[in-house]
């Protein structure tokens, strides 16, 4: 069984991790989509709430599961039997970091990380820059799933 994990906050998920998680469901048996539990970073979205909005959005592809943790990720890829780190890569200045952090996880735990390109229409799609354009009143619908959209206009009004 070949299992791969796509770490992330999304905070909300967007287009560009579904391209992301979308292409890694077509190479692997299991794709567990992963969010990062952290309390010291004010999100839109409780992590509950983040999950349940994956959960939706991924039901078509069958080999998606959505999970939560805190913590090391090479340490929830090993309670989970998960032998791959996916992520995307959308320009050279995601690089570095990634880079260091994949070494850094492989140093750990054996555990190997696989970049792959965001595509071209996602590269400058991050959940915050959504987030910021949304609550200024831009148009931001398609570069997220339409329910996520419509939850994230509320939630900004409510907060507002
Ligand atoms: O969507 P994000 O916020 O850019 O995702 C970042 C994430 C969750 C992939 C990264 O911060 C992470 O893996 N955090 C878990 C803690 C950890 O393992 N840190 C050591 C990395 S070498």
């Amino acid at each position: 069984m070949r299992r791969a994990v796509c770490p992330g906050s999304f905070d909300p998920v967007t287009h560009g991790h579904l391209d992301i998680i979308g292409r890694a469901a077509g190479l692997f048996d299991e794709v567990v989509v992963a969010v990062l539990v952290n309390k010291s970073k004010r999100s839109l979205f409780t992590v509950e709430e983040r999950i349940g909005m994956l959960e939706d959005v991924t039901a078509p592809f069958g080999n998606v599961s959505i999970g939560s943790f805190h913590g090391l990720l090479v340490d929830y890829c090993r309670e989970h039997d998960i032998h791959a780190i996916v992520k995307g890569l959308r320009a050279v200045t995601d690089f570095d970091y990634e880079l260091q952090m994949a070494q850094m996880n492989q140093r750990l735990s054996g555990v190997d990380t696989l970049f792959m390109s965001t595509s071209p229409e996602y590269s400058f799609v991050s959940s915050s820059l959504v987030k910021e354009v949304a609550t200024y009143g831009g148009d931001v619908a398609h570069l997220v799933p339409a329910p996520v959209y419509r939850r994230m206009l509320e939630r900004i009004r409510e907060r507002a």
